[in-house]
């Protein structure tokens, strides 16, 4: 399976919604369209819901109860979303989310049969120190922890100093890096192919090279994926 996944993070607003709805037409079939967007306008994409796969950006790591401000995975389940973004670095970076709660929540979605991105990444820092696979190893590790070949789940590599910056890294780095995070969920988990989607900056203009990589099976795009008309031109690249 392929994916396409866009990212709405805290932007759009309900007119927005029905701009990015109506301007969704033909999908591809065999790949895996959808979108994450924010937890209060998830009831409000219900006629997006009839043209694509809709999901959450985070989950609670909590079953239920008194965790004010929190959403569970039975919600989700509750709600029917279509999968659940874990880990993204924005999440990381300034909402305090360690390998160890990426990892609850990681097992929540499972428990409810919520399909989980799981998010991983170097900083620039890493990068230029040439830590990048180090630091996907120690995610992979902990963020994978107590979870079974069996489990379905997908993996986004989004380099953190790609995010927003225009900047992506060059289709050698994502093709190698993709493959990398595959032999290690191999590794870990002994499960084979898993899906690895590249994200971080992907627009119309440079995903032709990125999404159609050997070991690229599909983009996680951010920013581009709030106008209908980019997102459509995006999954047009996919062979
Ligand atoms: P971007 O975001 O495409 O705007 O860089 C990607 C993401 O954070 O998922």
């Amino acid at each position: 399976m392929r994916y396409l996944l866009g990212n709405w993070k805290m932007n759009m607003s309900l007119s927005q919604i029905d701009k990015f709805t109506n301007g969704i037409e033909q999908l591809k079939p065999n790949i895996f369209v959808g979108v994450a967007v924010p937890s209060i306008y998830y009831a409000y994409c219900y006629k997006l819901k009839q043209k694509m796969s809709v999901g959450l950006q985070n989950v609670s790591e909590y079953v239920s109860g008194a965790y004010t401000g929190e959403i569970s995975a039975g919600m989700l389940e509750d709600v029917q979303a279509d999968f659940c973004l874990v880990g993204h670095s924005e999440r990381r970076q300034y909402f305090g989310e360690t390998d160890a709660r990426v990892n609850s929540k990681l097992k929540m979605l499972l428990s409810k049969n919520i399909l989980p991105v799981l998010c991983v990444g170097e900083t620039l820092e890493q990068y230029e120190a040439n830590e990048t696979r180090k630091v996907l190893n120690e995610q992979l590790t902990q963020g994978l922890a107590g979870i079974t070949a069996t489990d379905d789940f997908v993996i986004a590599y989004e380099p953190v100093w790609a995010i927003g910056t225009g900047k992506t890294a060059t289709e050698a780095e994502i093709d190698s890096t993709c493959g990398y995070i595959k032999e290690i969920v191999k590794q870990i988990l002994g499960k084979e192919n898993i899906a690895v989607l590249y994200g971080g900056s992907v627009k119309s203009t440079n995903s032709a090279g990125i999404v159609n990589l050997p070991n690229v099976d599909g983009a996680l795009v951010g920013g581009a994926s709030q106008n209908a008309d980019e997102f459509i031109k995006i999954l047009n690249i996919f062979k």
